[in-house]
């Protein structure tokens, strides 16, 4: 078969969660794709899952035990050798912290702790479970082992309530897998225009309005852009960080000359993401001279600076993709959702300066993606660098899907 991913072994481990059930969608999309594929499930996700099903549609016996049937020995060490790619979906609290501290109690573990290959895990739990410091402490672990943790989306969970710890869909499981095993770059051919940093608005000759961004979370996007294969401007505020040097940077001080550096190359781009902490207002009047010290108060007069990310939202083409950021210190989500409406974007990245670990200047963030149509999710503390090529593995694939 001629699929993206032909030629392919992809071991599929399947633990035992209720989101089991769309493990059996995650294979057949696997095989469509023409991927051979063995599975390997946890004795407690024969409850969730059937062995029968499994086997039908990867054509291969299905590994649970130690031992089969016919009394022959399962041979982990060959499973863990034999796959391009081992995936977890869905990966339990339980199988998390047992892969976290190597214990080795079923097959499954004894597979992933033979492997030589990339062992991808796909997260899913319910939200109490998946915030718990002890399941963050693990993923952190195995972030650090060299393993491929994805993030969880928002949604209902199998306990009934809603919110973090749903295992992501199975076409972006997939999405990430043959981004990982093609080590393809799916942006080749297209153009992006990112914008990162603080503005310095001018009061006086030395003085002006500013704030603590410090533009690594966009100069990473950047990064990542070029990476995959995107041409990708950098409009950056004062800040003395840089992005990488086949980057084309250009430098800025004000949100007005943010602006029109961006509104000049937004209509040749497929892709704007507007990271930057854009001063709302600037002084009225710059005074030409140094403001002397005078009355007991000094009243500043402000007037707005244009928005750059709500200018791109409104005026982009269909096959134009826009991402704004939002950092909100209160009524996060609603803030965030109101701001991709407002603003027309296709995706907000909202940030919280509640989160511990994720403040500015911080090489790590804490983020959750929204997008129209109630779509989100959320990642864990994660550094910029990843949490910017998770960015861009969903842009790459939004704007395949406009294509
Ligand atoms: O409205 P608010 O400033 O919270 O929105 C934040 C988002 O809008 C960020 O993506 C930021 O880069 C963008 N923005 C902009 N121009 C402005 C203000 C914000 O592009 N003047």
């Amino acid at each position: 078969m001629n699929g993206i991913l032909s030629g392919k072994k992809i071991l599929l481990g399947i633990t035992g969660g209720i989101a089991a059930y769309k493990s059996i969608l995650l294979l057949r999309l696997l095989v469509k794709e023409g991927a051979t594929v063995q599975v390997v499930i946890t004795p407690s996700a024969a409850s969730f899952v059937s062995p029968l099903v499994l086997a039908t549609l990867s054509k291969h016996p299905v590994a649970i035990e130690w031992v089969k049937d016919d009394a022959q020995w399962a041979n982990h060490v060959m499973l863990g050798r034999w796959a391009d790619i081992i995936v977890v979906a869905p990966t339990t609290c339980n199988t998390i912290s047992k892969f976290a501290t190597g214990l080795c109690d079923n097959l499954l573990m004894a597979v992933l702790l033979s492997a030589t290959c990339p062992v991808m895990i796909a997260p899913a739990m319910d939200e109490d479970m998946w915030l718990h410091a002890a399941t963050n402490r693990n993923m952190a672990t195995l972030r650090s082992d060299g393993h491929i943790v994805l993030p969880v989306a928002h949604g209902e969970l199998g306990s009934g309530l809603t919110g973090e710890g749903r295992m992501l869909e199975p076409e972006i499981i997939l999405a990430h897998i043959v981004q990982m095993v093609s080590g393809s770059k799916p942006l080749v051919g297209l153009s992006a225009v990112v914008t990162a940093g603080p503005t310095h608005e001018p009061i006086d000759p030395v003085r002006f309005i500013g704030n603590h961004s410090s533009g690594l979370m966009g100069i990473e996007i950047a990064n990542a852009l070029q990476a995959a294969g995107a041409q990708t401007t950098l409009v950056l505020g004062p800040t003395h960080l840089r992005a990488n040097s086949a980057v084309n940077t250009i430098m800025v001080t004000t949100a007005q000359q943010m602006f029109d550096a961006v509104a000049n190359v937004f209509p040749d781009t497929q892709i704007g993401v507007m990271a930057a902490a854009v001063a709302d207002y600037r002084p009225a009047t710059v005074a030409d001279q140094k403001i002397k010290k005078q009355a007991h108060e000094l009243a500043l007069s402000l007037v707005k600076n244009p928005d750059i990310l709500q200018h791109c939202g409104m005026n982009k083409s269909t096959n134009q993709l826009v991402v704004g950021f939002a950092l909100e210190t209160n009524n996060e989500a609603a803030n965030a959702i109101e701001k991709l409406q407002r603003k027309n974007a296709d995706m907000i990245v909202m940030n919280s300066l509640q989160d511990e670990g994720a403040t500015f200047g911080s090489a790590n963030n804490k983020v959750t993606i929204f997008e129209p149509g109630g779509l989100s999710q959320s990642f864990p503390l994660m550094s910029k660098q990843d949490l910017a090529k998770e960015i861009v593995s969903l842009i790459a694939k939004r704007i395949h899907e406009k294509a």
